[in-house]
């Protein structure tokens, strides 16, 4: 599933290589992307509404306002839905209306209002495609941050042959996975360990005390790694959560269980992530037996100290090793969290907050990254897969 979560944005317009679309649709779909389309009307001359809603599961945009409900296809929102938009086959009517801002159609107004790449891959016959303004529009488009994916030379639907046929949907597949999942990125074959999720401190064979953590961010960044090449020990506390991917995973019980795992991974890593809720302190002592109701009475907990399992392994962390802690603060967070990234000797810190849309147990974060240079940046409210992603592009930037 490379294109778990990526939300693709499908242009068709007018032309025979439009009946080619749906196998790119299914391929999509099948690596887990969510896949929108926006039809011409011309387009839907070659290849069906149907067809293409049943593959993407999803209704098909022609225009600017649904026949059928009257509702408004908001081309903003389209355009801020995309991770990418990619206009196959493009003919030279919707690259000129690109190139001089012509915006009169939902594809056109769609793709002049989003903010993610759009890739053009022109298809018509060898003449029209080598006539100049043609030629033209593409180095205009190449230039202003269209990605164009040449079309190729070959036997053409008119029976002629010659440059201008739409590069294939398998063609097109794999860039669209190359970009989302580079194969020159540093990561691959890094060895990298995320701790994630909570831990459980017992009192009593029955009984313990936790948080509130699920693990997701954490397990989402082991997958985006594990996505990238890296290959990836994850030691996860007690949560129902577990990775998508066959990643090797180290379940763990408590902060001691936890500090155990890690001192004897971190020799062979390159990079730790310490995405854990670990808990600061533990029942000093565990009940053997069920503790019982005394009635009347208050019960009370000796507190021991747990090892501060980051700073720990800051304190032995090799010359080549980079540590990356997670900070949860509710007030004074960020001058808390450049004060943990010093004391705790990181390389980097990515601050939250716990809100409803934010930290524990919410589907959703917005976190602040900081290394220890001082540098900095803010995420937009996001899903945790997109957190991660942001964060390990940026962690990619900075440690390499
Ligand atoms: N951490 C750790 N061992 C602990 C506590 C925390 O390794 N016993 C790690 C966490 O995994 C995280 C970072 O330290 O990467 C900061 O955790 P946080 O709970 O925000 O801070 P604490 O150090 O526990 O400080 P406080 O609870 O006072 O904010």
């Amino acid at each position: 599933m490379r294109l778990r979560n990526r939300h693709i944005l499908l242009g068709i317009t007018g032309g025979i290589a439009a009946y080619k679309i749906p196998l790119l649709v299914r391929f999509l779909k099948l690596e887990g992307a969510q896949v929108g389309i926006i039809c011409t009307e011309n387009a839907l001359q070659f290849v069906t509404e149907k067809t293409l809603s049943v593959l993407s599961e999803k209704q098909v945009l022609t225009d600017f306002f649904d026949t059928d409900t009257g509702e408004w296809n908001h081309h903003v929102n389209l355009g801020l839905w995309a991770d990418l938009m990619v206009i196959a086959p493009c003919g030279s009517n919707t690259m000129g209306k690109i190139v001089h801002g012509m915006c009169d159609n939902l594809l056109t107004t769609t793709i002049m209002s989003a903010r993610c790449p759009v890739w053009i891959a022109p298809a018509m016959d060898l003449d029209m495609y080598q006539e100049t303004s043609v030629q033209e529009n593409i180095s205009w488009l190449a230039s202003n941050n269209y990605k164009i994916l040449e079309a190729t030379e070959g036997p053409l639907a008119s029976g002629l042959s010659g440059k201008g046929r739409m590069q294939e949907p398998e063609e097109i597949f794999n860039q669209i996975i190359e970009y989302f999942n580079p194969s020159d990125t540093q990561w691959h074959k890094k060895k990298v360990l995320i701790t994630a999720g909570p831990t459980h401190e017992p009192i009593d064979p029955v009984r313990f005390v936790g948080n509130r953590s699920t693990g997701l961010m954490g397990i989402s960044i082991a997958e985006r790694l594990w996505e990238l090449g890296a290959e990836v020990e994850l030691i996860l506390g007690p949560t129902h959560l577990e990775p998508t991917y066959p990643i090797s995973v180290h379940r763990i019980e408590t902060a001691l269980d936890m500090f155990e795992k890690c001192k004897e991974l971190q020799p062979k890593m390159d990079i730790i992530i310490m995405a854990a809720a670990v808990a600061d302190y533990r029942p000093e002592n565990v009940a053997i037996e069920k503790i019982k109701k005394q009635e009347g009475k208050d019960f009370e907990i000796k507190w021991a100290e747990n090892p501060d399992i980051v700073k720990s392994l800051s304190e032995r962390k090799t010359k080549s090793q980079r540590i990356i802690g997670f900070a949860l603060e509710t007030n004074n967070s960020k001058e808390n969290a450049i004060k943990k990234l010093n004391n705790k000797k990181l390389d980097c810190i990515i601050l939250n907050n716990p809100s409803s849309k934010t930290g524990f147990a919410s589907e959703t974060n917005q976190v602040i990254m900081i290394n220890k240079n001082g540098d900095e940046i803010e995420t937009n409210l996001e899903s945790k897969q997109e957190i991660a992603n942001i964060i390990v592009n940026k962690l990619h930037d900075w440690i390499f």
